[in-house]
């Protein structure tokens, strides 16, 4: 293996930091042999932090009406042959029911930009939920909003916010999103997500159109700038009825790769490996979780409404109650050597004695 990107590799293993021009050779340079050499290290920092659990968030889509229009997204306001819903409080509690009883005790509340849900509805769904389950974390996924929104929603109980930056290179923004979106917000938003106290996730598509190794290594370095508590990354899927239909999709091994190197230069981070990881390749989420991933999200969502949540073509998990992808899950974790528990799992930025010590007998 070329000895420069050995050295990088050792390099973000040991100060969990590079230039973005070193991230961008990291991009360049990916080969089987390089994965090899990576995905223990990643496994290993992992384990320190988080032994072998793999904490799961049950996700409730709760509404697929969006004001936004997304390139990429087939829940896009101008897509006429998407059918739209709106889960009331009623549901969402009752999805939290179903979750509790499955051991979740973290929910994200993932919709698109819906003005039906203003402040104080949404308020009064975050503070539902926290009264009947003191225990469990709440997770907004909800877009932008107003800084005055992000903090009536955590003083409602929100302890998360996942609003993706999808990337962070201004020209590469204005070609996945419409004129009307702006780059500016986004970062407006995420600031003021963390300011306000949330633990706050970004992250971005693996293999989106227009991405370059360029825009890939800003992602890391604003990654390891902005140092989020959870970053989603996944791969891009084309979605029939958008502008993107004909691109094609982000790649397995792309999305390992930087899973591993996020671990590295992130050694707490929440890390999901992501239904979308899991749609492209069939033991998808299993290989994420083994490149340094710590994170799952089966759906909640009721059955009835799964499909209509669709932002890419082909999402597993459509046509599966919660109870189904709860087991099944378990079982793929476990036939890897991990486990999944019921806990509100947080972000842990000390490294644990006792994981350390677990990790010999791992
Ligand atoms: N493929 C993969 N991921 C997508 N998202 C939206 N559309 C797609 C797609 N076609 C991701 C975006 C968004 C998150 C909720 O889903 O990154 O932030
Ligand atoms: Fe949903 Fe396997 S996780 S069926």
């Amino acid at each position: 293996m070329d000895s420069l990107l050995k050295s990088l590799i050792d390099r973000l293993e040991e100060k969990h930091t590079l230039s973005p021009d070193e991230y961008a050779f990291l991009i360049r340079n990916r080969s089987a042999e390089a994965m090899e050499y990576i995905t223990p290290k990643a496994q290993r920092i992992r384990r320190q932090y988080y032994g072998n659990s793999v904490y799961v968030r049950g996700l409730i889509e709760f509404t697929n009406l969006c004001r936004n229009n997304c390139l990429y997204c087939g829940i896009r306001r101008s897509n006429s042959s998407c059918s739209r819903y709106r889960l009331t409080k009623e549901q969402i509690l009752e999805c939290c029911d179903t979750g509790y009883d499955l051991g979740f005790r973290t929910y994200v509340l993932q919709g698109g930009e819906d003005a039906f849900f203003d402040d104080t509805y949404l308020c009064e769904i975050v503070s539902a939920i926290k009264t009947r389950y003191p225990d469990c974390a709440v997770t907004l996924s909800a877009g932008e909003r107003s800084r005055d929104s992000y903090r009536r929603l955590f003083d409602a109980g929100a302890d998360r916010y996942l609003l993706r930056h999808e990337t962070a290179d201004r020209h590469h923004y204005e070609k996945l999103h419409p004129a009307e979106m702006s780059f500016d917000n986004r970062m407006r938003c995420l600031y003021d997500l963390k300011e306000i106290g949330y633990q706050t996730g970004c992250g971005f598509m693996v293999g989106s159109p227009y991405q370059t190794p360029e825009t890939l290594a800003s992602d890391l370095a604003f990654i390891d700038r902005f140092s989020p508590d959870m970053c989603g990354i996944g791969p891009f899927i084309p979605h029939r009825d958008t502008p993107f239909k004909d691109c094609s999709a982000g790649t397995l091994e792309e999305t390992l790769w930087l899973l591993s190197i996020i671990r590295l230069m992130l050694p707490h981070v929440l890390l999901p490996a992501t239904t979308a990881l899991g749609t492209i390749h069939p033991l998808g989420r299993e290989k994420g979780i083994l490149a340094g991933a710590n994170v799952v999200m089966p759906n909640l969502s009721p059955v009835s409404v799964r499909k209509k949540y669709e932002l890419y073509d082909n999402k597993i998990c459509t046509g599966d109650e919660a109870a189904e992808c709860r087991n099944c899950l378990t079982r793929r974790m476990e036939a890897i050597g991990y486990r999944i528990v019921t806990d509100r799992g947080d972000v842990n930025r000390k490294q644990s004695s006792l994981n350390g010590k677990c990790e010999a007998a791992l």
